[in-house]
């Protein structure tokens, strides 16, 4: 059944913690009810007050010693690259070749894909997240076995097929013609179908020619409400191989740009040498960076400039990614902490934890236009929810412990918590992962 009621501590977000003092963005419910009707939140409150709206005969599920959050979202990952995760040795270019091509490979079976899509997506829910824009592989059944088991789990992902006409092997090659056409027949397939939507998904600059590019942006201009996903000024070497490719282009964005592939809903992963006229155009044109630093950290990438993207005078919308494979955790939590611990790197400003719940979730949404769907506990909103323990072993009951505040308790969950802190995952009202072994 879709219609159910939760008790227990919440949290959520009645505004952006990076605009404002971040404990008054953020709203604690000690003792909530959270009540669901098909899927949707149609209350939530204090306990006490609407314990009485609870229908008669439903049984409520009590989550005590827990924080309930709306379910995580990730901003940029590769389904076909969870058996590449942990490959040692390699910068960028070289990983590609090395492990990622090899494996994409594989997807030309549907089987394969099956299989992984399942894996994947069981991994997404065993770490609370509910949401991801994920990359296929330039199959097309890469693409349909993903969405054919989101929609068994009732999950909402955007995904998309990768396009790749030209520096990459030949097995894992399409021509413009040919992402052209099979883009067009999974969007139909797809796009809007359940809670699934599409993204666009030229690989990044180097992988596709401009004519295969300005396809990418043609079929990105053909609805109002899809997504485009890329890669974008990750490492130094990329970027001067894009140069040599794109001699006319003023800039790496430029290239996207002139394809007709900066705007809404476009996400754009890594984003770490940017220029200020950059930011400035994403701000403009209202693009998303994803944010994904343990991959930039694993690769050796650099530092995303945070607090530089978001600067007051022309915010730029970002999320963060786990950017799986490369990215070594599936956990969002543990995306956070890493992200605190780049902030430092990369500048003076430090992440807040309730900045950084904020980027997982109510930003995201609002990065991704979906914030009147996902990202919140607020009624009318998709049921999707993570309910998190934060005395999930005996170091995070000891250091929970002696938290005096939410924040305190947000900071040790993001730098501490990963999958063993997901009690459990809802999904569209339903719960879809219930952790079995507790470790305390
Ligand atoms: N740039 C182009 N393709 C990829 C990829 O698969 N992972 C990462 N991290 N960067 C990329
Ligand atoms: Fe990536």
């Amino acid at each position: 059944s879709r219609t159910a009621a939760l008790r227990g501590r919440f949290v959520t977000f009645k505004g952006n913690p990076f605009t404002m003092p971040p404990e008054e963005a953020l709203h604690v419910e000690e003792d909530g009810l959270i009540l669901i009707e098909n899927g949707k939140i149609s209350l939530c409150g204090a306990y006490d007050a609407l314990r009485t709206q609870v229908p008669d005969g439903m049984q409520v599920t009590h989550y005590p010693n827990s924080l309930i959050s709306a379910g995580f979202i990730d901003t940029h990952v590769h389904y076909p690259q969870l058996p590449v995760i942990a490959s040692w040795g390699e910068q960028l270019l070289e990983w590609l070749q090395q492990y990622v091509f090899p494996t994409e490979a594989k997807f030309s079976s549907p089987e394969v894909a099956q299989t992984v899509a399942r894996a994947f997506l069981q991994e997404l829910l065993r770490n609370g997240t509910t949401t991801a824009a994920v990359y296929c592989t330039v199959h097309p059944e890469s693409v349909t076995a993903f969405f054919q088991e989101s929609e068994k789990l009732g999950t909402r992902m955007i995904a998309g097929k990768v396009l790749m006409d030209r520096n990459a092997p030949d097995n894992l090659r399409d021509t413009a013609r040919q992402g052209f056409d099979e883009s067009q027949k999974l969007i139909e397939a797809w796009h809007g179908k359940g809670r699934q939507l599409y993204a666009i998904t030229p690989r990044f600059a180097i992988t596709s020619t401009p004519e295969q590019l300005e396809c990418a942006g043609a079929l990105f201009r053909s609805r109002d409400d899809l997504f485009m996903q890329t890669h974008l000024a990750e490492n130094e070497d990329e970027i001067a191989f894009v140069k040599t490719l794109f001699p006319d282009r003023t800039s790496y964005l430029d290239v996207y740009d002139k394809a007709g592939l900066a705007g809404p809903r476009a996400i754009f992963g890594h984003a770490i040498h940017m220029h200020e006229h950059d930011f400035q155009h994403c701000h403009d044109t209202r693009c998303t960076l994803a944010h994904c630093p343990t991959s930039n950290l694993f690769l050796g990438s650099g530092a995303f400039r945070l607090f530089d993207a978001l600067d007051p005078r022309r915010p730029v919308h970002v999320g963060l990614g786990t950017d799986i494979g490369a990215g070594t955790s599936f956990s969002l939590l543990s995306t956070m902490g890493e992200a605190y611990k780049v902030s430092l790197m990369a500048g003076k400003q430090r992440l807040h934890a309730i900045q950084a719940f904020w980027l997982a979730t109510a930003g995201a949404a609002q990065s991704l236009h979906l914030e009147r769907k996902i990202g919140t506990i607020t009624p009318g909103m998709e049921a999707d929810l993570c309910v998190l323990d934060p005395a999930a072993t005996p170091l995070l009951a000891l250091r929970s412990g002696e938290c005096t505040s939410i924040a305190d308790l947000l900071f040790v969950l993001m730098t501490l918590g990963d999958d063993r802190c997901v009690k459990a995952t809802w999904v569209d009202g339903r719960p879809v992962h219930i952790r079995q072994d507790t470790a305390s």
